[in-house]
Protein backbone atom coordinates (compact mmCIF):
# COMPACT_ATOMS: atom_id res chain seq x y z
CA UNK A 1 0.00 0.00 0.00
CA UNK A 2 1.72 3.22 -1.52
CA UNK A 3 -0.11 6.17 0.62
CA UNK A 4 0.76 10.11 0.67
CA UNK A 5 -0.37 12.73 2.84
CA UNK A 6 -1.74 15.62 0.33
CA UNK A 7 -1.89 19.02 2.64
CA UNK A 8 -2.23 22.70 2.24
CA UNK A 9 -0.82 25.11 4.64
CA UNK A 10 -0.78 29.36 5.01
CA UNK A 11 0.54 29.35 8.42
CA UNK A 12 2.77 25.91 9.33
CA UNK A 13 -0.79 24.22 11.39
CA UNK A 14 -1.37 21.77 8.59
CA UNK A 15 2.32 21.13 7.57
CA UNK A 16 3.46 20.52 10.70
CA UNK A 17 0.09 17.78 11.83
CA UNK A 18 0.99 16.64 7.70
CA UNK A 19 4.56 15.84 8.60
CA UNK A 20 3.80 14.09 11.95
CA UNK A 21 1.62 11.91 10.05
CA UNK A 22 3.63 11.10 6.95
CA UNK A 23 6.21 10.38 9.38
CA UNK A 24 4.03 7.38 11.62
CA UNK A 25 2.71 6.35 8.96
CA UNK A 26 5.91 6.00 6.41
CA UNK A 27 3.94 7.83 3.78
CA UNK A 28 5.06 10.29 1.22
CA UNK A 29 3.97 13.94 1.75
CA UNK A 30 3.34 16.39 -0.89
CA UNK A 31 2.47 20.26 -0.49
CA UNK A 32 0.39 21.69 -3.03
CA UNK A 33 0.85 26.01 -3.40
CA UNK A 34 -0.87 28.40 -5.14
CA UNK A 35 0.75 29.93 -8.24
CA UNK A 36 -0.39 33.57 -6.72
CA UNK A 37 0.69 33.89 -3.26
CA UNK A 38 -1.50 34.83 -0.50
CA UNK A 39 -1.14 37.95 1.00
CA UNK A 40 1.73 38.13 4.21
CA UNK A 41 -1.03 39.71 6.74
CA UNK A 42 -3.56 37.70 8.45
CA UNK A 43 -6.03 40.92 7.55
CA UNK A 44 -5.34 40.63 3.77
CA UNK A 45 -5.46 36.64 4.08
CA UNK A 46 -8.75 36.93 5.52
CA UNK A 47 -10.21 39.19 2.87
CA UNK A 48 -8.30 37.60 0.13
CA UNK A 49 -9.37 33.65 1.25
CA UNK A 50 -12.56 34.95 2.74
CA UNK A 51 -13.21 36.15 -0.55
CA UNK A 52 -11.99 33.28 -2.89
CA UNK A 53 -13.85 30.79 -0.80
CA UNK A 54 -16.82 33.11 -0.98
CA UNK A 55 -16.53 32.74 -4.86
CA UNK A 56 -15.82 29.31 -5.20
CA UNK A 57 -12.70 30.44 -6.78
CA UNK A 58 -10.18 27.45 -8.09
CA UNK A 59 -6.59 28.86 -8.28
CA UNK A 60 -4.54 27.99 -10.89
CA UNK A 61 -1.78 25.64 -8.23
CA UNK A 62 2.36 25.70 -8.89
CA UNK A 63 3.05 21.94 -10.62
CA UNK A 64 3.12 19.08 -8.26
CA UNK A 65 6.32 17.48 -7.14
CA UNK A 66 4.75 13.79 -6.52
CA UNK A 67 2.04 12.40 -9.15
CA UNK A 68 -0.71 11.21 -7.25
CA UNK A 69 -1.19 8.55 -10.03
CA UNK A 70 2.03 6.54 -8.04
CA UNK A 71 -0.22 5.93 -5.06
CA UNK A 72 -2.59 4.31 -3.44
CA UNK A 73 -4.09 5.98 -0.98
CA UNK A 74 -4.11 9.91 -0.02
CA UNK A 75 -4.30 11.20 3.28
CA UNK A 76 -5.57 15.02 2.98
CA UNK A 77 -5.03 17.81 4.78
CA UNK A 78 -6.28 21.28 5.10
CA UNK A 79 -7.36 24.09 7.07
CA UNK A 80 -10.71 25.58 7.47
CA UNK A 81 -11.05 29.13 5.58
CA UNK A 82 -14.79 30.64 6.24
CA UNK A 83 -15.96 27.71 7.51
CA UNK A 84 -14.92 25.82 4.34
CA UNK A 85 -12.53 23.95 2.74
CA UNK A 86 -9.62 26.07 1.00
CA UNK A 87 -9.60 27.31 -2.81
CA UNK A 88 -5.78 25.25 -3.29
CA UNK A 89 -7.60 21.84 -2.07
CA UNK A 90 -10.59 22.14 -4.25
CA UNK A 91 -8.11 22.65 -7.25
CA UNK A 92 -6.30 19.63 -6.43
CA UNK A 93 -9.98 17.62 -6.40
CA UNK A 94 -10.86 18.97 -9.60
CA UNK A 95 -8.37 15.78 -10.87
CA UNK A 96 -11.43 13.37 -9.93
CA UNK A 97 -8.65 9.99 -9.85
CA UNK A 98 -7.32 11.93 -7.34
CA UNK A 99 -10.38 12.71 -5.18
CA UNK A 100 -11.31 9.11 -5.07
CA UNK A 101 -8.20 7.97 -3.60
CA UNK A 102 -8.62 10.14 -0.42
CA UNK A 103 -9.91 7.86 2.09
CA UNK A 104 -8.93 10.22 5.36
CA UNK A 105 -8.96 13.72 5.70
CA UNK A 106 -7.58 16.23 8.49
CA UNK A 107 -8.26 19.85 9.00
CA UNK A 108 -6.82 22.40 11.21
CA UNK A 109 -9.08 25.50 12.38
CA UNK A 110 -8.91 28.24 14.64
CA UNK A 111 -12.59 27.93 16.67
CA UNK A 112 -12.72 23.38 15.35
CA UNK A 113 -15.96 23.96 14.36
CA UNK A 114 -15.54 21.94 10.87
CA UNK A 115 -19.00 20.76 10.55
CA UNK A 116 -19.67 23.14 7.55
CA UNK A 117 -15.79 22.09 5.85
CA UNK A 118 -16.14 18.35 6.28
CA UNK A 119 -20.12 18.26 4.44
CA UNK A 120 -18.59 20.78 1.66
CA UNK A 121 -15.24 18.41 0.77
CA UNK A 122 -16.97 15.45 1.90
CA UNK A 123 -19.56 16.08 -1.74
CA UNK A 124 -15.83 15.61 -3.49
CA UNK A 125 -14.30 12.87 -1.78
CA UNK A 126 -16.55 9.61 -2.82
CA UNK A 127 -14.88 7.58 -0.61
CA UNK A 128 -14.00 9.25 2.45
CA UNK A 129 -13.72 6.95 5.98
CA UNK A 130 -11.66 8.81 8.62
CA UNK A 131 -11.74 12.23 9.45
CA UNK A 132 -10.18 14.55 12.52
CA UNK A 133 -10.40 18.02 13.57
CA UNK A 134 -7.54 19.62 14.78
CA UNK A 135 -6.85 23.10 16.48
CA UNK A 136 -4.67 25.69 15.53
CA UNK A 137 -1.29 25.89 18.29
CA UNK A 138 -2.95 29.43 19.37
CA UNK A 139 -5.93 27.28 20.80
CA UNK A 140 -5.48 26.79 24.18
CA UNK A 141 -6.89 22.82 23.28
CA UNK A 142 -4.66 22.44 20.78
CA UNK A 143 -2.58 20.19 23.29
CA UNK A 144 -4.89 17.43 22.26
CA UNK A 145 -3.68 17.63 18.99
CA UNK A 146 -1.19 14.90 19.26
CA UNK A 147 -3.82 12.40 21.18
CA UNK A 148 -6.04 13.03 18.41
CA UNK A 149 -3.40 12.42 15.63
CA UNK A 150 -2.86 8.99 17.45
CA UNK A 151 -6.75 7.60 17.20
CA UNK A 152 -6.82 8.91 13.56
CA UNK A 153 -3.39 6.89 12.68
CA UNK A 154 -5.10 3.97 14.64
CA UNK A 155 -8.09 4.12 12.55
CA UNK A 156 -6.39 4.43 9.06
CA UNK A 157 -4.35 1.86 9.99
CA UNK A 158 -7.27 -0.64 11.15
C1 LIG B 1 -8.59 33.21 5.14
C2 LIG B 1 -8.75 32.47 6.44
C3 LIG B 1 -10.01 32.11 6.88
C4 LIG B 1 -10.17 31.39 8.07
N1 LIG B 1 -11.43 31.00 8.45
C5 LIG B 1 -11.59 30.25 9.57
C6 LIG B 1 -12.89 29.81 9.95
O1 LIG B 1 -13.90 30.06 9.30
N2 LIG B 1 -13.00 29.06 11.09
C7 LIG B 1 -11.91 28.72 11.86
O2 LIG B 1 -12.07 28.03 12.88
N3 LIG B 1 -10.66 29.14 11.52
C8 LIG B 1 -10.49 29.88 10.38
N4 LIG B 1 -9.23 30.28 10.01
C9 LIG B 1 -8.07 29.88 10.85
C10 LIG B 1 -7.31 28.69 10.25
O3 LIG B 1 -8.16 27.62 9.93
C11 LIG B 1 -6.29 28.20 11.27
O4 LIG B 1 -5.45 29.26 11.66
C12 LIG B 1 -5.44 27.03 10.74
O5 LIG B 1 -4.67 26.50 11.81
C13 LIG B 1 -4.51 27.50 9.64
O6 LIG B 1 -3.77 26.42 9.14
P1 LIG B 1 -2.33 26.63 8.48
O7 LIG B 1 -1.42 27.20 9.57
O8 LIG B 1 -1.90 25.29 8.04
O9 LIG B 1 -2.48 27.60 7.35
C14 LIG B 1 -9.03 31.04 8.86
C15 LIG B 1 -7.75 31.43 8.42
C16 LIG B 1 -7.60 32.14 7.23
C17 LIG B 1 -6.23 32.53 6.77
Amino acid sequence: MKRIVVYYSLSGNTEAAAKKIAEKLGADLLKVDTEKPMPKSFAAQIIVGGGQVMMNHIPKLKPLEKDPAEYDEIILGSPIWNSKGVPAINAFLQDEKAAAKVKSLFFLSGGGDTKKGLEAITKKLPNLKHSVSLLDKKHKDSKDNDAKIEKFLSEISE
